[in-house]
């Protein structure tokens, strides 16, 4: 399973690419907006820190001024992915980006029908929005199974890309799902990481050897 960043947040795609953890990037304007500065230069930059597909949102939702939004954003880069909303305009979009071989994301995706239509016009990702659906009561991960079956019954090949993710559980569920992808906020990759026992383990590791040292004070390493 791939691992996106969900973010605009330079500094942590530095972070996490670090360690080889940031497969591609998500972005959409509320994040952007979180940022601050110019968001022209933010793209840039991420779109040339990152090799893998960087998704870039369009606002426009009429057909005409998507595909004119589109070729300005592709402009950024050959890694980037047109996101565009799920909605008639959009699949309308999404279908004449697929002729012309650039790659689209169909996002604020919250049902299997919806799943279904974008992989139809040719979307190359999908982002179901787990989350959201978690916060009004639905189960999202149950969206994210629904969505896997109906593409293997049909072989589409637009990828399942899992987004509005919350916690590390969502991770771990979608991976045993098989998602093609889980685009995550910082945060929730950075909790990843953690368990006590490593930081137990770690500090009686650390003790334990500043005791031997003690002991034997010809000791070279370290
Ligand atoms: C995905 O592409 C979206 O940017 C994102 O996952 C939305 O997440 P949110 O529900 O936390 O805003």
């Amino acid at each position: 399973m791939k691992i996106f960043l969900d973010t605009a947040n330079i500094a942590s795609i530095r972070h996490y690419s670090e360690m080889g953890m940031v497969d591609g990037i998500t972005t959409n304007p509320t994040l952007l907006s979180k940022e601050g500065g110019d968001p022209e230069e933010i793209i840039r930059k991420i779109v040339k820190m990152v090799q893998g597909p960087v998704s870039l949102e369009v606002i426009s939702t009429e057909v005409t001024q998507i595909m004119e939004e589109a070729y300005i954003l592709k402009q950024y880069g050959s890694n980037v992915v047109i996101k565009v909303p799920m909605i008639p305009d959009g699949l309308k979009a999404v279908k004449k980006l697929r002729e012309e071989g650039i790659d689209t994301n169909v996002t604020l995706v919250f049902s299997a029908t919806q799943a279904l239509l974008a992989a139809k016009a040719g979307a190359s990702y999908v982002s179901p929005f787990i989350g959201r659906l978690d916060d009004i009561g639905n189960d999202g991960m149950s969206l994210i199974r629904d969505i896997n079956q109906i593409f293997k019954n049909y072989q589409y090949n637009t990828k399942i890309l899992v987004a509005s993710v919350r916690h590390p559980i969502h991770v771990i569920e979608s991976a045993k799902v098989g998602a093609d992808v889980v685009t995550l906020p910082p945060d929730i990759l950075g909790k990843m990481f953690l368990h006590p026992l490593t930081d137990k383990g770690l500090k009686t590791f650390i003790s334990d050897w500043e005791n031997l040292k003690k002991t034997n004070p010809s000791i070279k390493i370290l």
